[in-house]
């Protein structure tokens, strides 16, 4: 741990707005130029010379209580994503509980990739009790599935999104606890924002080949968690 306040994690992200414009706070919904909507639980008072902000990268203003507020509603991983474009400030880590990823490679051609081999991903999770970075601290959650395999062409392109999904997996962004949308359970591991193609000959569940936009579209998810090219190089 950092060390910082939630506030302080915060306001590094930001500059300081003097006039706020005529314009809602698009987390809580009220005028930025009147106080936040947000009353609950460590929602201190703030000056008003500092009760709005701008984020330094994209932009955006908001309200400092809500965005404080939104930050205390997640990992509190020391980062920030702004609410209305996604771009994110700092490092983002996920929930993923403890676990395995492995890689090789298979000398078979994957449909749609005749000219080059196969990577082969198996993730394992094993069943544990969830953290205090989960829906329900202190309840088991189940891991349905595992190990689970998926399938990367082992071209440039493949080879680059497999060193991403390794960034990804070490900022504990490729699983998640929560309720799967396919079985309906509760209190168990669940993919996160990032597909993975989970069938190697076949297409029966959508998430096989061939699918000529998969390479670029699994590039654009890597990138909405923050894994950027520079992160692929340092491997
Ligand atoms: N393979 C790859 N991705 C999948 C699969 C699958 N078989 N099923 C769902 N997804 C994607 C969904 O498109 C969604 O984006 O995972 C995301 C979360 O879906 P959930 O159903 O909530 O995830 P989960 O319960 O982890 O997956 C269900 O995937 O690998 C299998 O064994 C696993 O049968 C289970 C299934
Ligand atoms: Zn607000």
């Amino acid at each position: 741990r950092k060390g910082k306040t939630p506030e302080e994690v915060v306001k590094r992200y930001l500059q300081k707005v003097r006039n706020p414009p005529e314009e809602d706070c698009t987390i809580c919904m009220e005028p930025l130029a009147g106080p936040s909507g947000y009353k609950g639980p460590g929602v201190g008072a703030v000056p008003r010379a500092e009760s709005v902000g701008r984020l330094t990268q994209c932009g955006h203003q908001y309200h400092l209580q809500c965005l404080v507020a939104m930050y205390n509603n997640g990992n509190k991983d020391g980062s920030l994503q702004c609410p209305t474009c996604k771009t994110i400030y700092g490092v983002k880590t996920g929930n993923q509980p403890p676990g395995k990823m492995e890689y090789h490679v298979i000398p078979h051609s994957l449909p749609g990739h005749p000219d080059c081999k196969t990577i082969r991903i198996i993730y394992n999770i094993p069943p544990g009790i969830q953290g205090s970075e989960h829906p329900n601290p202190g309840k088991p959650f189940t891991a349905r599935g595992f190990p689970r395999h998926c399938y990367l062409p082992d071209s440039e392109k493949g080879r680059k999104v497999l060193r991403l999904l390794l960034v990804a997996w070490d900022r504990r962004l490729i699983f998640s606890v929560g309720t799967s949308s396919t079985t309906g359970e509760s209190d168990t591991v669940i993919w996160n924002e990032i597909h993975h193609k989970t069938e190697f000959g076949s297409n029966l569940t959508g998430h096989g080949y061939p699918d000529p936009g998969y390479l670029d579209n699994v590039l654009e998810e890597l990138k909405a968690q923050g894994m950027t090219e520079d992160d692929g190089q340092q491997l």
